[in-house]
C-alpha cells in the first residue's frame, strides 16, 4: 500500500512518496547534524475524523512557525504502519521523534529502538500502556476519562429526580485506543450511582462518521425505545443523526445525545438543537509540541505529563462560540 510523507522544509513544503515503512530512509537525511536545525518525524493516526483533520493543521502550521522541519506520515489508522513510519525515522537519525498511538498496547520494543539510537520520543494526543516510562519524555494531550466523566455528570444531572429507565446506546472510538477506553470508563463511573441510567448497547463506530450511522441503525432495529445516545466523537455523534433522521426521529428532542470534541460540525449540530451537549477535546496540540520539541533537543527538563485544557458546552454556549471557534 502506498502513503506519502510530507516534508515541511521551513518556508515551502516539499511532498515526497514513499512506501510504507521501506523507502522512508532514502528520502531527506535527518537531523543529528550542528547546522541547528531541528528534524521532527511525526506518526499520525489517519485522518478518520474532524478533530483529527483540524490535528494534523495545527502540527503541520506551528512546525512552520518554530521553523522545524517536519516529517509527517500519515498511517492510516494502523499500528504497523506507525511502528513502521517510527523505524523510519529511527534510520533517518531525525532529532526528535513525536507520535499519537493509535492504540494503547504494542510499543516497547520500537520505543525501546528509538530509546537505544538516542532518539527522544514525545506522545502527543494518546497515551501508551508502557509501564517504562523513560521509553518517552513527554505525553501531551487531554485526560480523556475526564472528558468521559464530564459527559456522564451533564446525564446524571439531566435525569435527577426522574424515574424510570432510561435506555443509553453508546458508540465507542475505535478498540483499543485510550480515548475509547478511557472515555467509556469515565462515563460508567460518573451514572454508577444512578440505577436508572442504564446502558443498553455499546459497539465501536471506529471514531468515523459512516461507522456512527452503520452502528446506530442497528441500534435503532434492535432496542425499541432509545433514550440517549453516548458517541465517543462528534463525527459518529454525526453519522448517528443521520440514521435518526432516517428512522423518523428528531435527534436531540426524541434521542439526547452527546458527544466529544466540539469541531465545528458538531458545535453547529449543537446550536441547531440536533446534539445536547458536548465535552470539548482541544485538536490544538502544535504549540505545545514543537515548544517541548525544542526543549528537549536543547535538553532541558519538560513535565511528563502536559494536560490540554478543555471545557464542555451547551446548546446556547455553542451558539455563543460558534462564530469565532477556530476548528
Ligand atoms: O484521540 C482523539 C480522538 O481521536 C478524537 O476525539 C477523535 O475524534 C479522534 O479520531
Amino acid at each position: 500500500m502506498r502513503r506519502t510523507l510530507s516534508v515541511a522544509v521551513l518556508g515551502g513544503l516539499l511532498a515526497v512518496s514513499a512506501l510504507a515503512g521501506c523507502s522512508k530512509d532514502g528520502g531527506t537525511e535527518g537531523g543529528g547534524g550542528d547546522d541547528g536545525k531541528i528534524v521532527l518525524g511525526f506518526s499520525q493516526v489517519g485522518a478518520e475524523s474532524g478533530w483529527r483533520t483540524a490535528n494534523t493543521e495545527s502540527i503541520k502550521a506551528s512546525a512552520k512557525a518554530a521553523g522545524i522541519e517536519l516529517q509527517f506520515s500519515d498511517a492510516q489508522g494502523k499500528q504497523e504502519n506507525q511502528i513502521a513510519d517510527i523505524r523510519g525515522f529511527i534510520t533517518q537519525k531525525v532529532d526528535v521523534i513525536a507520535f499519537s498511538p493509535v492504540v494503547t498496547s504494542g510499543w516497547d520494543a520500537v520505543l525501546k529502538d528509538a530509546k537505544d539510537a538516542g532518539i527522544p520520543v514525545i506522545l502527543t494526543d494518546r497515551a501508551v500502556d508502557s509501564t517504562d516510562t523513560s521509553l518517552y519524555e513527554s505525553f501531551i494531550g487531554s485526560d480523556f476519562k475526564v472528558e468521559g466523566q464530564k459527559a456522564g455528570e451533564w446525564l446524571a444531572k439531566e435525569y435527577a429526580g426522574k424515574t424510570g429507565d432510561v435506555n443509553i446506546v453508546e458508540l465507542q472510538g475505535t478498540t483499543g485506543s485510550a480515548p475509547a477506553i478511557d472515555r467509556q470508563t469515565g462515563f460508567a463511573d460518573a451514572i454508577k450511582s444512578n440505577p436508572n441510567l442504564k446502558i443498553v448497547k455499546t459497539q465501536t463506530g471506529d471514531f468515523k462518521r459512516a461507522d456512527g450511522k452503520t452502528v446506530m441503525e442497528t441500534f435503532l432495529q434492535s432496542v425499541p425505545k432509545i433514550d440517549v445516545l453516548y458517541a465517543h466523537n462528534d463525527d459518529m455523534g454525526l453519522g448517528a443523526i443521520e440514521a435518526i433522521k432516517a428512522a423518523g426521529k428528531k435527534p436531540g428532542t426524541d434521542i439526547k445525545i452527546i458527544t466529544v470534541d466540539a469541531v465545528k460540525d458538531g458545535m453547529t449540530a449543537l446550536a441547531a438543537g440536533e446534539i445536547n451537549y458536548i465535552v470539548e477535546c482541544s485538536p490544538l496540540l502544535g504549540d505545545q509540541l514543537m515548544e517541548t520539541v525544542k526543549a528537549v533537543k536543547a535538553g532541558k527538563p519538560v513535565e511528563k505529563r502536559i494536560l490540554t485544557k478543555e471545557g464542555t458546552f451547551t446548546q446556547e454556549e455553542a451558539k455563543a462560540a460558534l462564530p469565532t471557534r477556530k476548528y
